[in-house]
């Protein structure tokens, strides 16, 4: 198989996790004898340092005609000052919207051997398996803002708003994900209060009459922020809105113990999109401390969801298992009897076990 893959490694720990990325991905094409091609592009603040904007012309041009993108992270301290829509943020938003990438999947799944670094008590963890399906083009975040001055008085505001077809094709997305799992979908919004919710939730209501074998069922999400955090195993599939859906994953993937370990992917009219959750960690930049999982599952989710790479994405995730088994942690999620390493250190030792999984093949029931 022949890929071009797009890297944008972006700013604070972005190129650290993005190398781990790469890494897994550069096995997998070469035990596999896939051709994977790599280029790699600014974004953020780098890109706003190196070409005077957070998306580059020619980054944008790139990922367009890639297979696959694959970012780290964007935003710090040092651009922090400028306006919105001038900041690394926007570099993201930019490029999002110009790839028209309207959903976004973020898998919350408990990883067994961090079962008790879990805030959450083990019988109330259960088995945290679930998907928060995102919408990703519209919402607050690409509604109509601005500032107005009045009376002495600065106004500023951000407007939510939801079309029936922005909701229908991301209601879609959820539903046809949760028939390759248990079949529950849980949309979450604030209906009693925001009439754009009210559209949200008819229109969710109306496309599950497309899907009989979907279990639908409505929370708003000041009860679904609240279930997530008493009882979390309840959630298969949760659909919900852009912001909603970006403060309820960060919650979420506190209770499987860091937002380290959380991938994402993102699909919409041409190449998708992988990224970790997390941020660019600033206190973390420099230090090999951050945890590269999240963008490790991220690579598995582009050689699963992009490429149709089952088998090697399960390659990744089985030797990763192991490394963690083996009690290697980062320091975001150290525990007793646990050693701690640094995250690339964490990475060469995946790449080590990964390479045992194949020797081992049959032993650990792998690919046989
Ligand atoms: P953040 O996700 O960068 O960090 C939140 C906390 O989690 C911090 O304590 C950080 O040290 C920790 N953390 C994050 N990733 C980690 C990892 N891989 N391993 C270990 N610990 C990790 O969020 P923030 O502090 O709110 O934002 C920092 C900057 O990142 C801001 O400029 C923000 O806009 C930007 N940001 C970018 C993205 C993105 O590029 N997708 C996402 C979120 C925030
Ligand atoms: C995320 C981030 C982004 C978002 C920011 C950096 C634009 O927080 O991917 O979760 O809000 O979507
Ligand atoms: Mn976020």
């Amino acid at each position: 198989m022949k890929k071009s893959i797009v890297l944008l490694p972006g700013d604070g720990i972005g190129p650290e996790v993005t190398r781990a990325a790469a890494t897994v991905l550069r096995e997998a094409g070469h035990e596999f004898h896939h051709q994977f091609e790599f280029e790699e592009f600014p974004i953020g603040g780098a890109a706003i340092d190196a070409a005077g904007a957070p998306l580059p012309n020619a980054t944008l041009d790139a990922c367009r005609k890639a297979d696959a993108i694959f970012l780290g992270a964007v935003g710090g301290p040092k651009w922090d000052a400028l306006p919105v829509g001038k900041r690394p943020e926007s570099g993201l938003l930019a490029l999002r919207q110009g790839l028209g990438l309207f959903v976004n999947v973020r898998p919350v799944k408990l990883l067994e051997p961090l079962r008790l670094i879990s805030p959450l008590k083990p019988e109330r963890l259960g088995d945290l398996d679930l998907e928060i399906v995102r919408e990703l083009a519209g919402g607050m975040y690409f509604g109509e803002r601005g500032t107005t001055h009045e009376k002495g008085i600065e106004r500023a505001f951000d407007t939510e708003s939801y079309s029936t077809p922005e909701i229908e094709r991301v209601a879609n997305f959820a539903y046809a994900r949760a028939e390759g799992r248990s079949r529950r979908v849980c949309s979450v919004d604030k209906a009693n209060v925001l009439v754009s919710s009210q559209l949200w939730r008819r229109t969710v209501v109306a496309r599950s009459a497309a899907y009989p074998d979907i279990r639908l069922e409505h929370m708003y999400v000041d009860n679904a922020a609240m279930q997530l955090t008493l009882r979390p195993s309840q959630f298969d599939v949760m659909l919900t809105t852009n912001m909603f859906g970006d403060i309820l994953s960060d919650a979420a993937a506190a209770l499987v113990g860091s937002i380290g370990l959380i991938p994402s992917a993102s699909f919409g009219s041409s190449a998708p999109l992988f990224e970790p959750i997390h941020g660019s960690a600033p206190s973390l930049a420099g230090t090999d401390s951050a945890n590269p999982i999240g963008s490790i599952l991220s690579a598995t989710m582009m050689l699963r969801d992009a490429f149709g790479l089952n088998l090697e994405a399960e390659w990744v995730e089985q030797s990763l298992h192991r490394v963690l088994s083996g009690g290697y942690r980062t320091t975001d999620i150290a525990g007793p009897g646990g050693r701690t390493v640094a995250g690339s250190v964490f990475t060469e030792m995946l790449r080590e076990e990964m390479q045992r999984t194949l020797e081992h093949a049959e032993r650990y029931g792998w690919g046989v």
